[in-house]
């Protein structure tokens, strides 16, 4: 939408227009990709609106509380904190989550991963699903919102993490249908627990890229949600190894990897024995993020 300027604005008076003004080009020199946007998010929720609502206010003037907490969100943006911690939340699958410090922030990427797992869930009644390494719930609330008859187990090594991810659940009224376990990758799963669908999207950031990320990324998101060995593969290789017992026959494996990780993890899946049909899906970037694989007979 177009913004549509006021006719007169005083100067002296801080109006949602003057500061968005004033904000956009503070965010973009501290290193913003969004200054814009990042400004409207922010002042959107210190004012209680939504983001259109700015637009048709832009006359308005801060209150001096307004103002205050509007400094302190924009400074630390300018810090490199990431707007969906600094608000709390965050889009994914057209369904908002809640978001601390705890979990990583859902990316749009991994809406791939979603997309992929529910064309195969569709194709059951009721689809047993296991989401290893939950973070905030998104893969598994996604899927069950979105397969009112799936019930869903995920599992978090983090206890803060499966406590959003619980919330998240309640949020968007599925926790009925959902288990929650804390444990590394499998630890917690009941041997003889079967599965029609294993989703994950593990940490897979070689030790010796974590340096090279976004200062967004690097300095404020969970590095156990991201680090994963020398090659990313510290979390992928055990799923594959362990993922062909906990599915049913013809049951679907779909992993989410970093690009480099990709021909790592289908060249692992098409020499295991226990799995068939490796396909590599790309993201919407056009980049190789998504590996499916079913379970042989
Ligand atoms: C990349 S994040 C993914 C979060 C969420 N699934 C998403 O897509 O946004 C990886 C998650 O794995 C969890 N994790 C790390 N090591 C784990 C382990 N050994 N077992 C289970 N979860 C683990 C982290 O706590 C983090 O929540």
């Amino acid at each position: 939408m177009a913004e549509s300027r006021p006719a007169v604005e005083s100067p002296e008076v801080w109006t949602v227009a003057r500061i968005l003004d004033a904000t956009t080009p503070f965010l973009k020199q501290h290193g913003s990709d969004t200054p814009r946007l990042d400004a409207q998010i922010l002042l959107a929720f210190v004012r209680k609106c939504s983001r259109i609502e700015l637009y048709t206010n832009f006359n308005t003037p801060l209150t001096d509380a307004e103002r205050a907490q509007m400094r302190d969100l924009v400074k630390r943006r300018s810090q490199a904190e990431p707007v969906a911690y600094l608000v709390g939340h965050r889009e994914f699958f057209s369904l908002n989550f809640k978001v601390t410090k705890d979990v990583l922030i859902p990316r749009p990427d991994t809406e791939t991963l979603v997309l992929e797992a529910l064309e195969f869930a569709k194709t059951l009644v009721t689809p047993r699903i296991l989401d290893l390494c939950t973070g905030s719930g998104c893969i598994a609330v996604s899927l069950a919102v979105s397969q009112p008859a799936a019930v869903c187990t995920v599992t978090d090594i983090s206890p803060a993490a499966l406590q959003i991810a619980q919330e998240n659940a309640k949020t968007h009224k599925v926790a009925d249908r959902m288990e929650f376990l804390e444990g590394d990758l499998f630890a917690a799963i009941p041997g003889e627990a079967r599965f029609d669908l294993i989703v994950s999207n593990p940490p897979y950031v070689p030790e010796g890229e974590i340096a090279a990320l976004d200062p967004d990324v690097r300095n404020h998101e969970p590095l156990s949600a991201l680090k994963a060995g020398s090659d990313g593969m510290l979390f992928l290789n055990p799923i594959i190894e362990q993922a062909g017992h906990y599915l049913t026959t013809g049951g679907l494996l779909a992993l989410e990897t970093g690009v480099e990780q990709a021909p790592l993890t289908a060249k692992a899946l098409e020499a295991h024995s226990e799995f068939t049909e490796v396909r590599t899906v790309k993201d919407t970037g056009g980049r190789p993020r998504v590996i499916l694989a079913r379970r042989v007979g």
